[in-house]
């Protein structure tokens, strides 16, 4: 008992009517408070695995195989963040709902709780004096009252897919600073889908690498980029600027 991991996946397959083996064979593992990165091609499966965890499938595609336990709370901040809104309710309100049920404290103390959530992301007092729509907000401000909804979950896992690449690259460096910082502050672990191997370096412990659903290898981050094994972690490391450090280590 005491020495489950957060998050198991076991032999994971999705389908659908059509295709049964739309995701197959997933297994992972994620320890209390690390991160790990799930990379790979467009289509190849990494948001319905994540989807998966959390129990938010599309519909008419189901889990037809495997195991997915999860010994702790869960939630997951989505690529779009003007999406993940409600469009026709203040920000600060959309908020304070989530707090409501999910600390289960009454409308007045999540209206406060809200607040202070909002100062912890680092949004401005003009946010909370007056309520703002989302369409009111930049990118980079919606897309933090969405980390401060994933967060009023009190998760002790955060799924992230692709958090940062509707945003333009300075907000994105400052939305994942945020991330790494209340990680650190608040402890809660990681998985992290994302196409920048930059982004996936500096985060995350353990590379998975997906192709057409399957897991195509895996292993501690530093070591797989310095010596990928297969022909897409190849490819995706040849289409960035070399980065510095790897070149370094692996000349020495
Ligand atoms: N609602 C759906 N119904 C049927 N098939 C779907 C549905 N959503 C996704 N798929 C299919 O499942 C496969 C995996 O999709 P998924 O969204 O997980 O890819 P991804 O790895 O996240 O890609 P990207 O990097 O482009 O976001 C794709 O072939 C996709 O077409
Ligand atoms: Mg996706």
């Amino acid at each position: 008992m005491a020495n489950k991991p957060l998050l198991h996946l076991d032999n994971v397959t999705l389908a659908t009517r059509t295709n049964p083996s739309l995701v197959s064979g997933v297994s992972f593992q994620v320890e209390a408070g690390e991160s790990i990165g799930l990379i790979g091609e467009s289509g190849s499966g990494k948001s319905l695995t994540l989807r998966s965890i959390i129990g938010l499938l599309p519909s008419g595609i189901e889990q037809a195989g495997g195991k997915i336990e999860l010994n702790g709370r869960c939630a997951m901040i989505f690529q779009d963040p003007i999406r993940a809104l409600d469009p026709l309710y203040p920000v600060v309100k959309q908020l304070a709902e989530v707090v409501h049920f999910r600390q289960q404290v009454s409308r007045k103390a999540s209206r406060t709780i809200a607040l202070e959530l909002l100062e912890l992301l680092g949004l401005p007092d003009s946010l909370k004096g007056k309520d703002r729509y989302p369409h009111q907000l930049s990118g980079g401000q919606c897309q933090r009252i969405v980390i401060a909804m994933a967060l009023a979950c009190k998760p002790d896992l955060l799924l992230c897919d692709e958090p940062t690449t509707a945003l333009d690259v300075t907000v994105q460096r400052q939305i994942l600073d945020l991330i790494i910082r209340l990680q650190k502050e608040l402890g809660y672990a990681t998985v992290f889908v994302t196409h920048n191997l930059a982004v996936a370096s500096s985060l995350c412990s353990r590379l998975y690498v997906m192709k057409e659903g399957k897991i195509v290898e895996h292993g501690d981050t530093l070591p797989l980029l310095q010596n990928p094994q297969h022909s897409y972690t190849r490819m995706l490391i040849n289409s960035v600027l070399p980065l510095p450090e790897l070149e370094r280590s692996a000349e020495s």
